[in-house]
């Protein structure tokens, strides 16, 4: 299993350090979350921050766009140095341009899926996504509970692609941790994101390669 370290947790006066930190630690991606006071009740950062910090590892930037207009500001993102660009099927943009957009920019681009919205919300754009992320607590902030019961929309997405013949990566994100990362590896998850399993760890590098050791 990979493992993307969300910076939602970290100490946002040292983001850089916090970064090198999970790179030493062993991370796979490091998962940035974009929020904009509108798509949901917080705010965290934009694309000048992810600018400041883009150097300080090599590492993929996952950048997690809460955003209600991701076609405005996807430029924005692509010129940060984000790697993977997702945002939420159920923003206002129209998700065909935005999905254009992104891949213009010679970047991977993902849909993300709140825990209301029905995995077959992403299938009209499968043939042009790199991504599906699964949204396992309701956006906006960190350390909530994980709902499992977003788990079988893993597999319907799957089954999908299957059918399809598509290579798709499928992603959690929300309340992943020790106590929940099996189950998201039995239903067939690629990629978790972790933000208080991983920060809040006496031992981040034993945290996460626990996790990825699923
Ligand atoms: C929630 C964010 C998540 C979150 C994960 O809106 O997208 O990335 O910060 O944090 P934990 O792992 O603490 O649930
Ligand atoms: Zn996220």
């Amino acid at each position: 299993m990979k493992i993307a370290p969300s910076l939602l947790s970290c100490d946002f006066s040292k983001m850089g350090e916090e970064i090198v930190r999970m790179d030493k630690a062993g991370a796979d991606w490091m998962h940035l979350d974009v929020m904009d006071g509108h798509f949901v009740p917080n705010i965290t950062f934009g694309a000048p921050v992810i600018k400041t910090v883009r150097k300080y590892t090599d590492k993929p930037f996952d950048v997690h766009l809460m955003i209600s207009d991701p076609l405005k500001y996807a430029d924005d993102f692509a010129d940060a140095g984000a790697d993977i660009i997702t945002f939420h099927v159920e923003c206002d943009s129209d998700i065909d341009k935005t999905i254009d957009k992104i891949r213009s920019r010679g970047v991977k681009t993902g849909l993300v899926i709140k825990p209301n919205t029905p995995a077959s919300a992403v299938f009209p754009y499968l043939d042009k996504i790199d991504l599906v992320l699964v949204m396992t607590v309701e956006p906006g902030f960190g350390g909530q509970s994980f709902m499992a019961d977003m788990l079988p929309k893993v597999k319907e997405i799957k089954d999908e692609c299957k059918r399809r013949g598509i290579e798709m990566l499928v992603e959690a994100d929300g309340g992943i941790g020790e106590a929940t990362i099996e189950q998201a590896a039995n239903a067939g998850i690629d990629v978790c994101v972790a933000g208080t399993a991983v920060f809040k760890a006496e031992n981040a590098a034993e945290a996460i390669a626990k996790l990825q050791s699923y």
